[in-house]
């Protein structure tokens, strides 16, 4: 397990230090609050990451990491341990939700992980724009590569897609800059520093709610049956009137980074 260390940022010329859970818990609100900052209130619904979350926090504590500058908390990674088949094609078409189930799963049955899955990477937002994101994903890279683990695998929330919600994720992840980079902004982090994208995953997180919850968690009105544009979300969500549910279905994009 790692131990609290000094790292020189030299991409940013930023000095930070790396903390976990397990040895700053006293950090673990700031953490909290900061991880949680970065994302609309439906997307703190999905009823997986809901019922697996304390278990993570207490099973993983050490794998939830702060990268702290001046003392502040710069940016939040959360990771979890798995065991993968290696042809990595095989992942599921489910990302994190089947991510969250497997990693408690696994530590429920001592099921050795071989690789680390990232949950999330949240810059601070008095931090971003720093290129803090490439040093917080090298991170999880040392990381893993403390616990042993082969791979760190992503299913990549990629943060330009929400502008262009019509667009199926398997397009938008094709999209390049005119230098030949991938067009997202999170896509050309993780390429590169040599994460390859393995796939797209239709079904990473699935979230349910009735039609007054989705009303109180976007601030829309639903007032017929179809399909509605939702700020952040990846994808239109599905409104039914007559069975009073409202469905959102995010894709994510499976990205794996070798750590030897
Ligand atoms: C996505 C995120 C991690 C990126 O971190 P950041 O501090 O905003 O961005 P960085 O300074 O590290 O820059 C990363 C790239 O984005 C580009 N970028 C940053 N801000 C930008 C802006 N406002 N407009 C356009 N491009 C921008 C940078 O130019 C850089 O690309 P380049 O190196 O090819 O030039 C951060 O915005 C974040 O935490 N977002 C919310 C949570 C999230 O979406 N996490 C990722 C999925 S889990």
């Amino acid at each position: 397990m790692s131990s609290e260390y000094t790292s020189n940022a030299t991409t940013a010329g930023v000095n930070y230090t790396v903390s976990s859970l397990s040895e700053r818990p006293d950090l673990t609100d700031e953490h909290q609050t900061t991880g949680g900052s970065a994302w609309p209130e439906f997307m703190i619904h999905d009823p997986v990451a809901i019922a697996n979350w304390d278990k993570m926090m207490s099973y993983f504590a050490g794998d939830q990491l702060s990268m702290l500058v001046e003392g502040q908390i710069a940016a939040v990674i959360n990771m979890v341990p798995i065991r993968v088949e290696t042809d990595l094609i095989q992942l599921p078409d489910r990302g994190v939700d089947w991510g969250v189930e497997k990693s408690v799963e696994d530590h429920e049955n001592s099921t050795p992980p071989n690789a680390m899955m990232g949950l999330q990477v949240v810059i601070g937002k008095n931090f971003r724009g720093q290129r803090l994101s490439e040093i917080a994903t090298q991170e999880m890279i040392v990381h893993a590569r403390k616990r042993n683990c082969d791979f760190v695998l992503l299913p990549v929330r990629p943060n330009g897609k929400h502008a262009y919600p019509l667009i199926p994720m398997d397009q938008y992840i094709n999209w390049e800059r005119a230098d030949g980079q991938p067009f997202d902004n999170w896509l050309r982090i993780h390429k590169r520093l040599g994460g390859k994208t393995i796939k797209v995953c239709h079904q990473s997180m699935i979230i349910p709610g009735t039609i007054a919850e989705w009303e109180s968690w976007t601030g829309q009105k639903f007032p017929g049956s179809g399909q509605y544009i939702v700020p952040f979300a990846l994808n239109p969500i599905d409104i039914d009137v007559d069975q009073n549910t409202g469905r959102y279905v995010e894709p994510n994009v499976w990205v794996a980074h070798r750590t030897g």
